[in-house]
Parts: structure tokens; C-alpha cells; sequence
């Protein structure tokens, strides 16, 4: 099978890792790629993946190369190509493609849409309402103390929610988001929440219009620096499963969630297939979800798809054609850490182009991925190219094991200004199960 992936994140690179060891492809492109894409095999006839110059929101171009090539399935990795509908336009021309259609991707793409449906469907949430004005805006965060966390709309890439502690603060949030348009359109309307507390998992289920198959749960790192201090980022390393939930618990909460998710998708008539990722709090009073994803997180790809057995293309597939309830989906009984190395200053402004070195070193490593995503090739190097430079990630036989593998393997790397919290998946490893 010939595979088009779309994207060039840390999550990319573990999605086409984990494709290029299916027997079934025999050809795979990734769109734009980086440099670490570049390098991976195809285990089937050891045959290079390519990287091919075309930008994800690219979607003319994107179409004509699969178009060009035959690609027998795309597969999307980034949100922002998800509500352009490149799934739509891929189908319109009859090819295969996974992900979820322009409509289903309202869950991500607007927050006003997946909280009015979370409140119709009856799925926990944080106490919300909605606006289109400011002054209403500011009178529901009043009613709340100003304690609470006031959202943009639309895809604001990442920055579009800000924690307000008091009423002076969701004043000014609700000014500089609705007002000051900060995030331009995507801040027309906002979604205010109650602010919530309690250990913020994450939840994936892989979805084909009817049936969703949940993952193990994983637990990001939002903030910059180590103990959740400093900005918030895309995500600074990972780990999966997470001792807060037993078995018994997960599938309790993920009926809470998933339940009313796929019988609301019904009777609205949305067909739902790709991955549904649930940000989602546990509060003392239950489960409750802060917001939904279209698409796999990033970096929780990289610890799931380390644990994932099954073939991936299989699954996909199944995704996109309505066949997942004979599937049965198989982790290996291990844990995975990922920690995020990225460039000195981010979020903020960082340098690009500082060559990185030790990667071999520490891809030798036993149980080691080191997954590439702002990285790019010059001549011989490897230099970094972005915010999120890399993704080390380790599997062991438990938690611990697998923290202190995957940080055996960031010593060995080293490039200027490299900056990684040093308490990646210590939150697990306060509660023993
Ligand atoms: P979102 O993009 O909506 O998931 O928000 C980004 C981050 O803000 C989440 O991962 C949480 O850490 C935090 N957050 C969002 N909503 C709430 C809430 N209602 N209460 C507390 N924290 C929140
Ligand atoms: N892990 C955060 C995200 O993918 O949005």
C-alpha cells in the first residue's frame, strides 16, 4: 500500500515510525516531513520514506501529489488542515483518506460548538456559557468570582485560553480576546469555564463513524518548566498509562464521555472518524472535559504508538471504512515516557539552525526512539528548526524504569540552549498502583 502522512511534528514522525513497520506499505511519502522522517525505512522492502516540500495547509497541491502518486491512504496528522477539509476534498475525489470530514472537525475547531453539543448530549464538563458580546461575557465570569478560564472560539494555535484567577483578570482577558482580537476571528465569540482542578489526563479513542475504541490514558505537560511552572506550550513530554485511573475507572469514564459523543455524533448526523482526544480534568466531582481534539496529541502520540502492538495501517484503515468493532486494540504491558527537548526561549523566541549531535548515540540505546520534530537537514547535520526540537521517548517494564531510560538517552544529546523539564512523568510516580 502506498501512504501519504501529513505533517512534521514529533507526533508525525512517531505515525510514520510506527506505518513504516507495517508490512502492507510498500511506498511512503510525508508531507513536509523533517529531518528524522527522512531517515526511517519501511520495513517491508527497507525503501526510504521521502520527504516532499508541500506545506500541510496546502491543500491543492496536497491532492495533486496524492493524486499524482496513487497515494492509497493519507493520513492526517496536524489540526489545522482538519477544518480546511481536505478530508472532504480527498473523498470528493475518491481517495481514501483518514481523519475526520470539515463538519466533524467543529469538535476542535470551534469550542462554542463542542460546548453547546457537550451540554445537549449531557457530557461532564466544566459549568460554561457562550458569548458573542463582552458585556454578558464579563457578568458570567463575575457570577463565577472571576475564577475561571475565558477561550477563544476558533484555532488560536494553542494560545487561545487564558486562566483568569479573579474578576479583574477575566475582565481583561475578555478585552484582549474579544476587543483587542488578539486571535483575530477565532476570538468573535468565547467559551468562559468554570475553573477546574485535579490531575488533567488525556484521553484517545480511535473512532470509524459508529464505533470508538479507547486507548490507555497519558498525561501531558503543558507548562515550560519543571513543577508546571512558566508558560504554556504544546506539550513538554509525556507518559503512558497513568496510575489515577484503575481499569474499572477508565471504562466508567469513558462511557460518561464516549457514550453520549457517538450518540450525539448520530443523531446529528456527524460521522466521526479519526481520533477523538478528550483534555479532561478529574475533578472531585467526576470526570470532566475541559475540551476536545480531532486528531492524536502531541506527544502523546509518541508514547502510545511505542506501546501500540497492533499494525497501524490496519487500524486506520478500519477507521476510515466502519470496521473497527472487530478490532481489538493491544498495548505491550510496558510504560513510555517522552521528554521534549526543544530550543532555548520557547514558547518564546528561540534561534533555529544549532546542529544537534549525540542522536545516534542515543538511539542505540535498548528501547530508545528518539523522535525527530523542529529539526531539518544541512549537508551531514542534523540542526534544529523549531520550537519542539525532539521527542526522546523510552519504553520500560514500569514507570520509573522508563523515566530514567528515557533520561539515559537526553544526556547523550546535546545542542545549544537545549531546554527539557527534568519531572517529566514524576506525577505518576507519587500515586503506586
Ligand atoms: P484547552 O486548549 O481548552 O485544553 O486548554 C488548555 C489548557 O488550559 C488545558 O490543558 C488545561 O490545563 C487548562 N484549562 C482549560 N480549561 C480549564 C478549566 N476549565 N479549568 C482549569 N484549567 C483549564
Ligand atoms: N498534547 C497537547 C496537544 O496535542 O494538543
Amino acid at each position: 500500500m502506498k501512504l501519504l502522512v501529513i505533517g512534521s511534528g514529533g507526533r508525525e514522525h512517531a505515525l510514520v515510525w510506527k506505518l513504516a513497520q507495517s508490512p502492507h506499505v510498500t511506498q511512503l511519502w510525508c508531507a513536509p516531513g523533517n529531518a528524522g522522517i527522512g531517515l526511517e525505512r519501511l520495513a517491508r522492502n527497507g525503501a526510504r520514506v521521502e520527504c516532499v516540500n508541500l506545506g500541510a495547509e496546502d491543500l491543492p497541491k496536497l491532492l495533486a501529489f496524492a493524486q499524482e502518486k496513487k497515494a492509497e491512504l493519507t493520513v492526517v496528522g496536524p489540526d489545522n488542515p482538519l477544518p480546511l477539509g481536505i478530508v472532504d476534498l480527498f473523498q470528493k475525489h475518491e481517495l481514501r483518506i483518514w481523519g475526520p470530514n470539515q463538519q466533524a472537525a467543529q469538535f476542535e475547531a470551534s469550542k462554542v460548538f463542542a460546548h453547546r453539543f457537550m451540554a445537549k448530549y449531557g457530557i461532564p464538563t466544566a459549568r460554561a456559557g457562550t458569548f458573542s458580546n463582552p458585556k454578558p461575557a464579563k457578568a458570567f465570569a463575575a457570577s463565577l468570582g472571576g475564577r475561571c478560564v475565558v477561550k477563544a472560539d476558533g484555532l488560536a494555535l494553542g494560545k487561545g485560553v487564558l486562566i483568569c484567577a479573579n474578576q479583574v483578570e477575566a475582565k481583561r482577558a475578555v478585552d484582549e480576546i474579544m476587543v483587542s482580537q488578539a486571535f483575530g476571528a477565532a476570538g468573535a465569540r468565547v467559551v468562559i469555564q468554570e475553573f477546574l482542578e485535579g490531575p488533567e489526563v488525556s484521553l484517545h479513542a480511535l473512532c470509524d463513524g459508529k464505533t470508538a475504541k479507547l486507548f490507555p490514558t497519558a498525561q501531558d505537560h503543558k507548562r515550560a518548566l519543571d513543577g508546571d511552572l512558566g508558560l504554556n506550550t504544546g506539550g513538554m513530554g509525556a507518559y503512558s498509562p497513568t496510575p489515577f485511573l484503575t481499569e474499572t475507572q477508565l471504562a466508567e469514564t469513558a462511557s460518561k464521555i464516549l457514550e453520549p459523543f457517538m450518540r450525539g455524533c448520530v443523531a446529528e448526523g456527524i460521522d466521526y472518524r479519526g481520533i477523538l482526544y478528550p483534555g479532561v480534568m478529574l475533578t472531585p466531582d467526576g470526570p470532566k472535559v475541559l475540551e476536545f481534539n480531532a486528531r492524536f496529541g502531541d506527544p502523546e502520540t509518541q508514547v502510545y504508538l511505542t506501546r501500540l502492538e497492533n499494525d497501524l495501517v490496519e487500524l486506520l484503515d478500519a477507521s476510515v471504512s466502519g470496521a473497527l468493532a472487530s478490532v481489538e486494540l493491544k498495548w505491550r504491558p510496558l510504560a513510555s515516557v517522552c521528554v521534549v527537548m526543544a530550543s532555548g526561549g520557547y514558547p518564546g523566541q528561540y534561534v533555529k539552525g544549532n546542529a544537534i549531535t549525540g542522536l545516534a548515540a542515543a538511539n542505540a540505546l535498548p528501547n530508545v526512539s528518539v523522535f525527530h520534530a523542529g529539526t531539518a537537514r544541512v549537508g551531514e547535520h542534523v540542526v534544529t528548526n523549531g520550537g519542539r526540537v525532539l521527542g526522546v521517548t523510552a519504553l520500560g517494564p514500569d514507570l520509573k524504569a522508563a523515566q530514567a531510560a528515557a533520561y539515559d538517552a537526553v544526556e547523550k544529546i546535546h545542542f545549544e540552549g537545549a531546554q527539557f523539564r527534568r519531572d517529566i512523568a514524576a506525577k505518576g510516580l507519587t500515586i503506586s498502583r
